[in-house]
């Protein structure tokens, strides 16, 4: 490992147990385990979720229970392996009975996120569902615009479904493998 990646791993680290010690907002009460994310501190993507299930919650990791299973498989079908990835939620515990996180919640947890996409650094930094889309980029009506590579700000950003939604609607499988077949030659390129 050369000293730039050294330097990710640490910084990331230091990210995970400042969120693993958090109390910023009420989940802190109610979690088992805060979920800072997984994956390597120089991926060329971070996949961003809505926020840790009960699963997660009880391993401490990120997309580990039903929905985890799905986004892990399609994305072995694009030929993209979990370790060569940063996964990670827009908020770090789990809301009560997995209810959406609130606007509170997610606004006292941002900088978490921020920090670890400036320390990694991505070339893409790939959105799960709607409320990733709402909360990182202010952006409506995921279903329409999924499959979109848009740059704001000068960092590049996928759209994709929530894989939790293919469990609700299997014929959103097609879509979710197709847009990581996209994702994995994007992020070659
Ligand atoms: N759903 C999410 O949005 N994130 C997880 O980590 C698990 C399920």
């Amino acid at each position: 490992m050369n000293n730039k990646n050294n330097n990710n791993l640490d910084l990331i680290v230091q990210i995970s147990d400042e969120v693993i010690y958090c109390s910023n907002c009420e989940l802190c009460h109610t979690r088992k385990n805060a979920v800072p994310g997984e994956g390597s501190a120089s991926a060329r993507v971070i996949f961003v979720g809505e926020a840790p299930g009960k699963s997660e919650d009880i391993q401490g990791k990120p997309f580990v229970g039903r929905a985890g299973k799905i986004l892990e498989a399609a994305l072995l079908n694009a030929n993209i392996s979990r370790s060569q990835v940063f996964i990670t939620n827009i908020v770090k515990c789990r809301p009560p009975g997995n209810r959406r996180p609130k606007r509170d919640e997610i606004i006292k947890c941002n900088d978490y996120l921020n920090k670890q996409i400036s320390v990694i650094n991505p070339k893409i930094v790939c959105i799960l569902g709607a409320t990733a889309y709402s909360s990182l980029l202010g952006g409506k009506e995921i279903t329409l615009n999924r499959g979109k590579l848009i740059n704001i700000n000068g960092r590049d950003y996928f759209l994709t479904i929530h894989p939790a939604a293919t469990l609700y609607r299997r014929s959103l499988l097609r879509v979710l493998e197709e847009d990581m077949m996209k994702l994995s030659k994007l992020i070659v390129e």
